[in-house]
């Protein structure tokens, strides 16, 4: 008699836990719908889209930095010197161009391969035949081009230009 009363509830028991298993998958695959549910997906994208806006910001930060170097490493003919930041300016350059930036529609990776990587090549030219008149030249050309892509981006109202002091004067050029 008692061994039928344990065979019961030891029945009892493995049918619920049965149907509480069946009841936590259910639970879970409604997890797993609710993740995908098309009212929380807008939020990825634009985390994705902000991020990469921060970053395009900062490589902009050290690009204008560097630009200001180049420039008194060029006007001191300081040769070797204006060759790293040139080397500098288009690493970052690099780095947007390989990064499938995108910026309300506008392909800023692609503007980075046609106009801003092409606008260093006349720099390298001049430093390596270190010629003075062919790096203002060629400097010239390189803030033109930074003016043109915030023109083509949306951001007119960045403008650049040549330099009159260096930005961090604890720097020999
Ligand atoms: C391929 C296009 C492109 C080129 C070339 C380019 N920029 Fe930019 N720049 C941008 C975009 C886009 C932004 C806005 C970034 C944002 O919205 O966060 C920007 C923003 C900036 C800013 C504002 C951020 C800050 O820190 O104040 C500066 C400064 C800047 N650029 C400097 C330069 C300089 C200097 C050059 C040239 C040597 C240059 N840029 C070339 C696209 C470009």
């Amino acid at each position: 008699m008692k061994q039928t009363y344990i065979w019961i509830a030891f029945t009892l028991l493995l049918v619920l836990n049965i149907v509480l298993m069946l009841r936590l998958s259910h639970v879970s695959t409604r997890l797993d719908g609710m993740k995908t549910t098309p009212r929380e997906q807008p939020s990825t994208p634009v985390a994705h889209h902000e991020a990469e806006e921060i970053e395009v910001a900062i490589s902009m930060n050290h690009i204008q930095r560097h630009a200001n170097k180049l420039y008194f490493a060029g006007q001191n003919e300081n040769w070797p010197l204006a060759g790293f930041y040139v080397h500098e300016i288009e690493e970052t350059m690099e780095e947007i161009a390989d990064g499938h930036v995108e910026d309300d529609g506008i392909n800023i990776s692609q503007l980075m391969e046609a106009l801003g990587i092409p606008a260093l090549e006349g720099l390298e030219k001049s430093i390596a035949a270190k010629n003075k008149a062919e790096f203002n030249t060629a400097y010239n050309l390189l803030v033109t081009t930074c003016n043109n892509c915030h023109q083509s981006t949306n951001h007119p109202y960045i403008v650049i230009q040549n330099p009159k002091t260096p930005a961090l004067d604890n720097q020999v050029y």
